[in-house]
């Protein structure tokens, strides 16, 4: 059974002064690593339609030079940064002779999220976010998480991080930001379950022999969110909804057992707290990431978001259904390496990487995806991979040999 060194839940994050938000304080000096994907062009479209409150500090991207140059100089940032070494040069023919510093490679990264600013988005997909991450807290920047991977692989090393350095963490991943609004102040105690609400991702309807032989493209076509393209797989096998209830353990003070996944199609409500005297606090938004986003922006203030209404009586309906464990057995897998430990969490969030890489490469089936993992934990219980993670080395070492086990059953 795993246990928990550090516990993050709503009553533990220390409420900024009010002197410290924009209005009073003139603009927030803020930074998005992983600026040019989805949830950083969400962002940067909030900061667009507010450019007086907010002043963009570094940017950060992989391999997507152009994209991060126009961003950084429209935004006039001071830093941008590649995670790709090998691009330096693209990036310095098109920004040398601006203002802006820039650099490439992983020290470019963790130079960029180090910069002491006042909120940072975590917005890097998958565990190379964690050390950028990491990087960030060191600063004392607050931190709008995104990046569900990075608190999935590293688990107490992660939370024991933001104890070290009294980092305050808002969610932002849609059901993690809900709940973080509907725990009340009446204390842990009182919550009997979050119920985690999942769209159930393009093959909700699909028999097991149709989602065999999905696409790549119908597979990267989400109903409900648009999204990058690894968690939009990942809301097609179910996994996503698999790592939000890790993510959801390590952030709220409630057992693997009280953490509910139930299937939602229209997705309006994001997540349900239910407490003990019957009472259920429920968070409901259009599909909309910026709505989320621009909580962990202004919090604890709100702010005017562009984001379409909720319209009650042209909705009509909201429906809810179980998740299928034999169509979608990734959620199961999720369960079972959140019971096993944390080491068991971090093989199975680079199993998950490598097998949704192949899948996006045209190398695997997607039902192939929860056969790799589900292998790969397997392997990893029988060769003593999973060991107690007692450090960021130890993380990079479980996810390196989770790695190559993936990859050679592959
Ligand atoms: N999209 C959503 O609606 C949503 C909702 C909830 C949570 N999240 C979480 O937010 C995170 C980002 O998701 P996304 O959909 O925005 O992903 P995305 O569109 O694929 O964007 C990923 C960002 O990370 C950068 N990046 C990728 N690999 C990197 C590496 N090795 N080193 C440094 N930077 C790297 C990308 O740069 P390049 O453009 O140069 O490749 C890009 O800026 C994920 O953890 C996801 O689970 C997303």
């Amino acid at each position: 059974m795993l246990t928990r060194s550090a516990t993050v839940s709503r009553s533990c994050v220390p409420l900024p002064e009010p002197a410290a938000t924009a209005s009073q304080a003139g603009p927030r000096r803020i930074s998005i690593l992983g600026a040019t994907g989805s949830i950083g062009e969400s962002t940067l479209d909030i900061v667009r339609r507010n450019r007086d409150d907010y002043k963009v500090v570094a940017l950060t991207a992989n391999g997507n030079t152009e994209a991060l140059a126009r961003l950084a100089i429209e935004f006039d940032a001071e830093f941008a940064a590649l995670g790709d070494a090998d691009k330096y040069s693209e990036l310095h023919a098109v920004l040398e002779g601006t203002s802006i510093q820039y650099g490439a490679g992983e020290e470019a990264l963790d130079e960029a999220a180090s910069i002491n600013v006042d909120w940072t988005m975590a917005a890097i997909v998958g565990i190379a976010g964690l050390r950028p991450t990491i990087a960030a807290m060191n600063a004392t920047n607050t931190i709008a998480l995104a990046n569900k991977e990075c608190l999935v692989s590293a688990g107490s090393v992660f939370t024991r991080a933001m104890q070290d350095t009294c980092t305050t963490l808002i969610p932002v991943d849609s059901e993690h930001s809900a709940a973080f609004q509907a725990i009340d102040a009446s204390g842990a105690e009182n919550i009997e379950t979050i119920t985690l609400t999942a769209s159930g991702g393009p093959f909700r309807e699909w028999d097991a022999a149709r989602i065999a032989s999905a696409t790549r493209a119908e597979a990267l076509a989400h109903p409900k969110w648009s999204m990058g393209p690894k968690i939009s797989i990942d809301s097609a096998t179910l996994m996503n909804k698999g790592l939000e209830v890790i993510e959801a353990w390590h952030l709220f003070p409630v057992e693997p057992n009280q953490i509910d996944v139930v299937v939602h199609p229209q997705s309006t409500i994001h997540c349900l707290v239910s407490y003990r005297d019957g009472s259920v606090l429920a968070h409901l938004g259009a599909p909309d990431m910026r709505t989320p986003i621009s909580f962990s922006l202004a919090w604890p203030r709100r702010m005017e978001v562009p984001v379409p209404r909720l319209n009650f009586a042209e909705l009509g309906r909201l429906d809810f259904e179980p998740p299928d464990p034999e169509r979608f057995p990734c959620l199961a897998l999720a369960r079972a390496a959140l019971e096993r430990g944390e080491a068991a969490c971090t093989v199975l969030n680079a199993a998950n990487e490598v097998a949704v890489q192949h899948f996006l490469d045209g190398g695997l089936t997607i039902d192939g995806i929860a056969r790799v993992v589900e292998a790969t934990l397997e392997a990893a219980e029988k060769n003593g991979t999973i060991a107690t993670l007692n450090g960021i080395a130890s993380v990079y070492a479980i996810d390196t040999q989770a790695r190559a086990m993936a990859q050679a059953l592959l």
